[in-house]
């Protein structure tokens, strides 16, 4: 590795961390004295760690919040993009405005229309992935010590982003229902003021709850009352099994923010997603993007609004979305129902988890996930994503990427991991 212009430099030890001869100074790698306060406050290495374990050779996983790769749209990806480059390369290419290209912010507002209240391209923009969105919303609305009401458990990558920007976060119940809007209203009676309330409406991660129509209206109501903003995560709206989507919050009130990921509707990895907001706020998080990342990827943008742009694409491509993972989450309740009579859960209704409670008292998940992953499964355990609940008997598992082998020997896994922690906690 090249020096610095001081004495000479040899990498680390593969960890990325550089030693440096013959000086005095800090300890090699250890760089803590120049961080930055705020690096520690959103950190949280659970799940890292947890997905690090899930993809080592031979483990089956339950655990990521991964969409199945049978559900990308690969042969119309490959038809599109060849069309994208033999017809628009020179702008595909290049840079490309902050905000988004053209299409894709008239091909966001098209869908945040369909799913809500009508919206204007002037008030959507591309962000990097949902991701992107919360990053930009919590660094363009939150001072330290400011207020995030959220539901315990929450997103645990929107509960980093929230505490990233110094903020204290009100955990709230959440049910089947969704987040308790009355609960909400309470504490706002009783003087919380939070700047943001940050509900995911449909298949919530990790609880599955799909907001009601009534909480929707309660909330709108309460954010024009209190003056806080709602921040709406909707990565999972378009995988409803059953039933029709209900509209996003914003066609109750004005004060809302959305996030569309389209990672688990299309796919994940051209990091394109779309967000809405306000027209008097669209401008700020367009600024903070820009000192960001200035933009979005240009080509990325130019292959998803072509493919967004045919009215034919969606309507079937969700429609098969939605029988795969309707069927992969029938097809692995009923083997759980069958194999594991101590899990507790209620069947999806859409979205990748199912959302479970080890009932034996003395069974942590925790001392499950231990004896899982020793027989090869991987899931993940509830307490990274919960606030303040207890989350020591709570786990997610995902439905999504295994295929009905591999869904009999994980769920075989699981039995046999339970029997062993038993045997360990008694
Ligand atoms: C609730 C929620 N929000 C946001 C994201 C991130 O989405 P994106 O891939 O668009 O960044 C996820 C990903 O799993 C999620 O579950």
């Amino acid at each position: 590795m090249t020096g610095d212009g001081g004495g000479a430099t040899t990498a680390g030890d593969g960890d990325g961390t550089v030693t440096r001869d013959g000086g005095g100074g800090a300890t090699a790698g250890d760089f803590s004295g120049l961080l930055a306060r705020r690096t520690s406050w959103g950190r949280s290495d659970a799940i890292d760690r947890i997905l690090s374990a899930a993809n080592a050779p031979g483990v089956l996983s339950m655990a990521g919040g991964i969409p199945a790769p049978d559900s990308f749209p690969v042969a119309r990806l490959a038809e599109v993009t060849d069309r994208v480059l033999s017809r628009s390369a020179a702008s595909a290419l290049q840079y490309a405005p902050t905000a988004g290209t053209t299409a894709m912010r008239e091909a966001v507002a098209r869908r945040a229309g369909e799913t809500g209240a009508p919206v204007g391209p002037e008030r959507a923009m591309v962000t990097g992935g949902s991701q992107q969105g919360l990053d930009l919303v919590a660094r363009t609305l939150l001072d330290e010590g400011d207020l995030v009401a959220l539901d315990d458990p929450s997103y645990l990558g929107a509960v980093q982003s929230f505490r990233g920007a110094g903020a204290r976060l009100l955990p709230l119940p959440t049910d089947r229902d969704g987040m308790r809007t009355d609960v909400l209203a309470e504490r706002l009676a009783a003087g919380a003021r939070p700047k943001l309330v940050y509900v995911v409406p449909h298949f919530h991660n990790p609880t599955g709850g799909v907001l009601t129509t009534e909480r929707r209206r309660d909330l709108a109501a309460l954010a024009d009352r209190y003056g806080f903003l709602i921040v709406e995560d909707d990565p999972y709206g378009d995988l409803a099994f059953e039933g029709e989507r209900l509209p996003s919050t914003d066609v109750h009130g004005d004060r809302v923010i959305r996030l569309m990921s389209l990672s688990k509707t299309l796919c994940p990895g051209f990091r394109v997603a779309g967000l809405t907001a306000p027209a008097g706020l669209l401008g700020e998080l367009v600024a903070a993007k820009q000192s960001s990342d200035l933009q979005t990827n240009t080509f990325g943008q130019h292959v998803l609004a072509e493919l967004l742009g045919d009215p034919a694409f969606l309507p079937a491509h969700l429609a098969r979305l939605r029988a795969l993972y309707g069927g992969k989450a029938r097809a692995t309740a009923a083997l759980l129902r069958e194999r594991l009579p101590w899990l507790g859960f209620e069947d999806p209704r859409g979205g990748l988890f199912f959302w479970c409670s080890v009932d034996d008292p003395r069974v942590t998940s925790d001392l499950l996930y231990e004896h899982a992953l020793a027989q090869g499964l991987a899931l993940v355990p509830g307490a990274p994503f919960c606030v303040e609940q207890d989350g020591s008997r709570l786990l997610r598992l995902s439905f999504a990427t295994l295929d009905e082998e591999q869904r009999r020997e994980g769920v075989s896994r699981l039995a046999t991991a339970f029997d062993k922690a038993r045997a360990d906690a008694y």
